[in-house]
């Protein structure tokens, strides 16, 4: 599966997007290091609130499906290049430290991008195992 796979899969799940409110359709794919792919949209629910992103839609699917490391996932929305909103960055940050981020406007016009380039300093999993509460008692 390479990148214009992946943007294929995005596109196509893009087009299962429930947006009543914005009518913003975003589309995501990701590939696991196991090598599973696995699609997501995003969805508006009318309190606005319990809205979910295509790319947490994505990588929910694959943690419950029990595929945990992330190694890329491929972007699409109705903006010129959508990038992931601050908080899908975390949680591609949580199972996705390496990963990298393909934000494309089709298969062939897209950009590739590191976690560690659009997340840049973040705080995750490691800052919890590492952390000094005991020296501070
Ligand atoms: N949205 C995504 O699905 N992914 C992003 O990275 C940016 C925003 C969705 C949320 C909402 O349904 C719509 O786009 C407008 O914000």
């Amino acid at each position: 599966m390479d990148n214009r796979d992946l943007i294929k899969k995005a596109l196509e799940a893009k087009k299962k997007a429930h947006v009543p409110y914005s009518n913003f359709r975003v589309g995501a794919a990701l590939i696991t290091d196991d090598g599973k792919v696995f699609t997501g949209c995003n969805i508006e629910i009318s309190s606005y609130s319990p809205t979910i992103c295509a790319e947490r839609t994505a990588i929910f699917k694959a943690i419950s499906e029990g595929h945990k490391k992330i190694k890329a996932i491929a972007v699409v929305g109705d903006s010129d290049f959508t990038y992931p909103c601050g908080v899908c960055r975390q949680v591609i940050r949580e199972f996705g430290k390496d990963a990298t981020i393909i934000v494309a406007n089709s298969e062939d016009d897209y950009r590739e991008h590191k976690l560690e380039d659009l997340l840049p300093y973040s705080f995750g999993p490691e800052d919890l195992e590492n952390s000094r509460s005991e020296e501070d008692v």
